[in-house]
């Protein structure tokens, strides 16, 4: 993305995607539409957004935006979505982290069917454990959620305290080449073919599928094969799905309390840069820390799928970045602007500093009494062996040796203790894996126990050669998806299930 400076760029009104907040809060959500209450109607739909000033891409939305609504409500309310399928595919929602009753986890030939084009579905569950979480299709997924079918998902704790300000992130990346006839193409591809367990429901999973997940906005090649993991080919990035000249911005008062949640909308991780004031880290895909020490100017590494709450107080008026510092084309546009009410415009500028320390979450916050820990008696206990591999010319990322579906399912039962071993032995990749349903405690990183606060998650990027224990109660019942949130990888073979006997 680029552009000049200025904000002339900034009229989006004629995609209907810039809408203010209208809600009563005293905070909002930049321009991404916030929706509150208990019962909500997601539409997806083929669209076009400017992404930066002067690069319009065609999209697929959730009600005509990218990122779509946040969907924000109360702890210990059941809610309601009516997802109606206005696109040119089938379709369906996962709620990323949300512990859901399997039948609303959203995996068309696993918990429902796909939703046909021109078919509604109802998803309804409790919201029981506060925090941010994220939906995004699980079609065809590394496709569909590339094109821009996701949004965020809150649920407000129902005594927290809350802060003035409550901003939400959305990061993504895109190729800026895409053109509006690849999407029709690719509105047009069929992934029907595979079913996931044999049972019979109709549409298919869209994991494990080699031959799919590299559209790209447009981005796949012309010998067809499976390149999806060629991540140079990005070079747009963006946050709420703005970029260039007109990026987000984040208004503040002095002597407010600000939160920003950042969630990993893409399939690249971001070093997060806050500038300008000191924060603390308060959760991490939506579960706290315990007493987390202030920081500043660290950078809080975020994989694919991942988020992290971060808070501070507004004590240093002017305009100041939050940013990417990762480097290479990632670190270029990836950026939000915190600005001081009353604050002159461009008092601070981008960096390119990577020379600062990265927060390690496993010796971050104090310890507590935690529901595992490594030494104690599991019931069940398994090893993932998580690594890459060519297969008919194709790369292929396996788990103990083998791509779904032939990968052996994590057996449990319920009441099950379940500690899960992963190792990364993949040369280059990170493999951000998610498990479905249920929340991990991540016990040990290369054999060191954790150090300071029980790490809850349910989303662990995993670098090469790196090794993580988790351990998790097997206390929702269902057949879950187990897997890396580089989708790409995940529709190249790296999926387990965990199966409830
Ligand atoms: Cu966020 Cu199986 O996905
Ligand atoms: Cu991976």
């Amino acid at each position: 993305g680029s552009g000049g400076k200025g904000h002339s760029g900034m009229d989006h009104s004629s995609m209907g995607h810039n809408m203010e907040t209208g809600s009563n809060n005293a905070t909002n959500t930049g321009s991404t539409e916030r929706l509150t209450g208990t019962a909500f109607n997601l539409t997806a739909q083929v669209s076009k957004q400017e992404l930066a000033p002067g690069i319009t891409l065609p999209v697929w939305t959730f009600n005509n935006s990218v990122p779509g609504p946040q969907i924000r409500v109360k702890q210990g309310n059941t809610v309601t979505i009516n997802l109606k399928n206005e696109l040119p595919a089938p379709t369906s929602i996962h709620w990323h982290g949300v512990p859901v009753p399997n039948a609303m986890d959203g995996i068309p030939g696993v918990t429902q069917n796909a939703v046909q084009p021109g078919e509604t579905f109802t998803y309804t569950f409790k919201a029981e454990a506060p925090g941010t979480y994220w939906y995004h299709s699980h079609q065809d997924s590394a496709n569909q959620t590339d094109r821009g079918l996701y949004g965020s998902f809150v649920v407000e704790a129902k005594d927290g305290d809350k802060p003035d300000r409550d901003y939400t992130l959305m990061l993504d990346e895109w190729v800026s080449a895409g053109t509006g006839d690849k999407g029709e193409n690719m509105a047009g591809m069929d992934h029907g073919t595979m079913n996931m367990s044999g049972s019979n429901t109709s549409g298919s999973s869209d994991m494990g599928d080699t031959s799919s997940g590299h559209g790209g906005h447009g981005a796949s090649n012309e010998a067809g094969m499976n390149m999806g993991h060629d991540m140079s080919m990005y070079d747009l990035f963006t946050i709420n799905g703005k970029s260039g000249s007109a990026v987000e911005q984040l208004p503040v008062k002095k002597g407010e309390k600000v939160r920003i949640r950042l969630i990993n909308a893409g399939f690249l991780s971001h070093q997060i840069h806050l500038h300008g004031h000191e924060f603390k880290v308060v959760t991490s895909d939506g579960q706290p820390f315990n007493n987390p020490a202030v920081l500043k100017d660290t950078l809080v590494n975020i994989a694919p799928g991942e988020r992290y709450d971060l808070e501070f107080v507004a004590d240093n008026p002017g305009q100041w970045l939050i940013e990417d510092h990762s480097g290479g084309k990632a670190g270029q546009g990836l950026k939000a602007v915190i600005g001081y009410e009353g604050a002159s415009a461009g008092t601070d500028k981008p960096d390119v500093s990577d020379s600062l320390p990265l927060l390690d979450i496993t010796r971050y916050g104090e310890a507590s009494a935690a529901m595992f820990t490594l030494d104690q008696t599991y019931s069940k206990s398994y090893d993932l062996e998580l690594n890459t591999a060519m297969k008919n010319g194709s790369m292929v990322y396996t788990i103990n040796g083998s791509i779904f579906p032939d990968i052996p399912p994590v057996n449990v039962k319920k009441g099950d203790t379940v500690k899960v071993r992963m190792v990364n032995n993949s040369p280059m990749d990170d493999h951000p894996m998610h498990l479905h349903g249920h929340f991990f405690q991540v016990l040990s990183k290369n054999g060191k126990p954790l150090e300071g606060s029980p790490v809850i998650k349910d989303t662990l990027n995993l670098k090469p050669g790196e090794e993580y224990v988790v351990a998790f109660k097997a206390d929702n019942e269902g057949n879950w998806m187990f897997h890396c949130h580089d989708l790409h990888h995940a529709a190249a073979g790296m999926v387990a299930e965990v199966k409830y006997d």
